[in-house]
């Protein structure tokens, strides 16, 4: 295709052909892989008696991430049962994912790069095949040494266990096999304890917990390998399933009237011993039921009924939110003994701020604030009780509100305050003109120390607001003669008048031409001003994204980008104690007169809260821009601004917001499409459309690698900024950057379809 292919006519092609794939799969009839044989895309094998097919399939009816499986041919049910394989690697564009044979070894290949190996070659292995046994064991076999297996799926269960497969030790092999489940910030691990015949051990999250199996569900074998028996009846379909905090075996029932998932047997047995029985949103009462909390209703009706509940709750009216804008509403949730695992603690000053915080971020699913500190959810609640005493805790859940807004009551106020306000204005000009006569500017260290008066007076009262950013609202104003300037109140006292001016110098003494400089400040009892260089062009955001104004180059677009890098670059690296912006988006860096960058807002947590834990966790990342261990609340390194910076490095190649609702190829999020194109070198596909092509293709082509690079899920193969500038001035070659994996479960906002792809 032309590489000049508009974006939008490559997205209507790309849905085409996936509405035409999608749903009939096509047969490859056979149950066999021969040497050098593959399948593809939607090509299945079936195993001989027709039960069991093996493909790339998605957890989710119609999702983008596919996982190589095998799966029931004729259940149709709303549930499906999933077997994955391949260390459940995820395929991001599976039409072009390839599971083959060569050597006696599977490999699963995505566009050209391997993704995964069965590492199960042996000497002599190059005539073995791979064949889906009827059992659903997918067996690869050495024919030249009587059909010996060299490997199998059976001894690789992700978290789900087929009648004949074993758990524990194979002293033959060596391999020690249990079953495994990462989901909402807890893992879940089954393995067999060998100090106790039949005896298994379930952690939750580091937290053990014993069990036994029962005798008529396995057979002991030697070691401590247990084997899962076959159903009594043939034409039974069973199959051992590890859910978060629950192990089960499962039985397809189907009579008419209803079909599911039926537990014949379950660990732990009931809620009362432990709560993840009742699976995500869903409490175990007073009584040892399992119950929705308010605004959600059971995941799957069917299996509630048939008593197995871990499919949890759902919400009834489905959240809305889409880049951070949401019309979801908050209801009180006061029934529940102590707080949900895993908060995120964030300082706010106020429960609104800390429900905006929640409701701007999409994968946000409850907070509660106690000041000043706000406790946010992210995910799925799990492991839920209701209290039994007055003891219980306020959680406000965040439901959808099917688009309505609770109404405002802004004009009431308006109307009530806005005499009293004119009458306040008015005293203040008086004020002005009776004050405006004395007073100079005093020079502390490099800075100027300014009244709060003269700011007042040097804003007009902050009458011209030139933006709103985390830590309160920015105002030009024009100070000393004609220069222009830009005040920014800051919300919140933090630190005492002399830390604060202590911090404020350190800050001043932070000068790089690439970012906006710090000239003076203002500490008036509770009052905290700072008084930064006045940047004309604004934000980059304002000319990156807005149909109106001219289009920058291509030229100032890479030199744009040369800027921020060195300006991280230097704040990272280069100052005396390194700083970590925490905040790096297009709204944060300003263009000078030149449209040179300059990175404003840096260094702000320091200066307002005490210490730097709290400091983290008080920063005001944006959606979007986090990275992945920001999100799942570990530790932030600076590598955490790398990050940011890839995703507006994509934004600048792009011209459009990364977290926009638009699909590109397959990919609903531009830098994975991105660095799909980068790996088949085919990257002026990816330049903003209103350039009409004109850029160079070898910088852009470098620019989409580095930005790849920045995305990178581990901190460890994210570049440093020093290595970003070397690399973006093309002082440096740069490989060809891996597809980050993880980045789809994070960017998509629909949390409950990520939440529910445990399969
Ligand atoms: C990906 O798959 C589609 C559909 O089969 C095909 O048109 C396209 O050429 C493939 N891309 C690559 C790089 O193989
Ligand atoms: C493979 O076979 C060769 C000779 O056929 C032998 O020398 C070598 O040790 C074998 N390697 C292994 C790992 O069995
Ligand atoms: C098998 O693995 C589990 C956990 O990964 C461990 O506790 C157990 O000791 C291992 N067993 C053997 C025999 O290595
Ligand atoms: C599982 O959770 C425990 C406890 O939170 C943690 O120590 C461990 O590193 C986790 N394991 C993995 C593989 O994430
Ligand atoms: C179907 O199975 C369920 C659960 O086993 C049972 O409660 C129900 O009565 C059965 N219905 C019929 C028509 O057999
Ligand atoms: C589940 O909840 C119980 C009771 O609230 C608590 O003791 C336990 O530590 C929780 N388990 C996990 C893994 O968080
Ligand atoms: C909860 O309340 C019931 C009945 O009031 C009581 O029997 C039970 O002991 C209470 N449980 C706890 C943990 O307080």
């Amino acid at each position: 295709m032309n590489c000049r292919c508009s974006l939008s006519l490559f997205v209507i092609l790309i849905s085409c052909v996936v509405l035409v794939f999608d749903g009939s799969h096509v047969v490859v009839a056979t149950d066999t892989l021969l040497p050098g044989q593959s399948i593809s895309g939607s090509e299945i094998l079936v195993s001989k008696n027709g039960v069991f097919e093996l493909g790339f399939f998605s957890p989710d009816q119609g999702g983008i991430i596919h996982y190589l499986g095998i799966q029931y041919t004729n259940l149709i049910g709303s549930r499906p049962a999933k077997f994955w394989l391949g260390n459940k690697v995820h395929i991001t564009s599976f039409l072009n994912a390839t599971l083959y044979l060569a050597a006696g070894e599977l490999y699963i290949e995505e566009l050209g790069s391997v993704l995964w190996t069965s590492n199960s070659a042996t000497n002599g292995s190059a005539s073995a095949v791979a064949v889906l046994l009827d059992n659903g064991n997918f067996v690869v076999k050495d024919q030249t040494i009587h059909s010996k297996v060299i490997w199998q799926s059976f001894d690789h269960p992700a978290n789900a266990l087929l009648p004949g497969a074993r758990l524990g030790l194979d002293v033959a092999t060596g391999n020690n096999i249990s079953l495994t489940l990462y989901k909402s910030h807890h893992n879940c691990t089954l393995v067999v304890d060998q100090s106790r015949k039949m005896g298994f051990i379930m952690f939750i999250s580091g937290q053990g917990h014993l069990g036994t199996f029962p005798d008529w569900m396995v057979t002991y074998k030697e070691g401590s390998l247990v084997q899962l028996n076959y159903p009594e009846n043939a034409n039974d379909l069973e199959f051992m399933k590890l859910h978060m905090g629950q192990v089960s075996l499962l039985r397809w029932v189907n009579n008419g009237t209803i079909t599911g998932w039926k537990p014949l047997w379950s660990y732990p047995s009931s809620c009362k011993i432990s709560a993840f029985y009742c699976g995500a949103f869903s409490v175990c009462t007073s009584k040892g039921t399992c119950a929705c909390i308010d605004g959600f209703r059971p995941s799957d009706t069917n299996e509630w009924e048939l008593g197995h509940f871990v499919s949890g709750c759902s919400r009834i009216v489905p959240s809305d939110c889409e880049g951070g804008i949401s019309t979801d509403v908050f209801i009180l949730l006061d029934s529940l003994q102590g707080f949900p695992d895993n908060p995120r603690h964030i300082r706010e000053e106020t429960s609104e701020d800390c429900e905006a915080r929640c409701l701007s971020q999409c994968y946000c699913v409850a907070y509660s604030y106690d000041h000043p500190m706000c406790k946010i959810w992210y995910g799925q609640l799990l492991n839920l009780t209701s209290a039994n005493t007055t003891l219980h805790t306020e959680i406000y859940m965040r439901i959808g509100s099917n688009g309505k807004r609770p109404r405002q009551h802004g004009q009431l106020v308006i109307l009530v305050i806005g005499p009293i306000v004119a009458a306040l204005l008015v005293m203040l000009v008086l004020f002005w003109v009776y004050n405006r006569s004395s007073k100079q500017t005093k020079v502390e260290g490099f800075l100027s120390v300014y009244s709060y008066a003269q700011l007042k007076r040097a804003t007009r009262n902050f009458s011209d607001k030139l933006g709103e950013g985390g830590f309160g609202g920015v105002f030009k104003g024009t100070v000393a003669g004609p220069t222009a300037v830009a005040v920014k109140k800051l919300k919140g006292v933090g630190h005492r008048d002399k830390q604060f001016r202590a911090e404020v110098q350190t800050l001043g003494m932070i000068q790089h031409t690439n970012l906006v400089g710090l000239l003076g400040f203002c500490t008036e009892g509770t009052r905290r001003l700072l008084v930064y260089e006045y940047m004309p062009n604004g934000s980059l955001d304002s000319h990156l994204f807005s149909e109106g104004t001219s289009v920058l180059s291509w030229r100032l677009r890479r030199r744009i980008a040369i800027g921020i890098a060195k300006g991280l670059a230097y704040l990272h690296e280069e100052c005396r104690d390194c700083i970590i912006h925490c905040d790096i988006k297009p709204e944060n860096i300003l263009l000078d007169a030149e449209f040179y960058p300059k990175i404003a807002d840096f260094g702000m947590a320091k200066l307002l809260v005490r210490d730097i834990d709290a400091a983290l966790t008080s920063l005001r990342g944006t959606v979007g821009y986090l990275a992945p261990e920001w999100v799942y609340g570990q530790a932030i390194t600076h590598k955490a601004d790398v990050y940011s910076f890839g995703v507006v490095l994509f934004e600048l190649i792009s011209g459009r917001r990364t977290t926009g609702n638009m699909r590109f190829g397959n990919h609903r999020y531009f830098p994975l499409y991105a660095a799909a194109k980068v790996n088949e070198g085919d990257v002026l596909c990816l330049l903003d459309g209103r350039l009409g092509g004109d850029g160079n293709v070898k910088e852009l082509d470098v620019t989409c690698r580095v930005a790849c690079w920045c995305i990178q899920d581990e901190e460890i193969h994210r570049p440093s900024m020093g290595q970003v500038v070397r690399m973006l001035e093309g002082v440096v070659d740069i490989e060809l950057p891996p597809i980050p994996t993880s980045l789809q479960n994070i960017m998509d906002s629909d949390d409950s379809r990520i939440y529910s792809a445990e399969g």
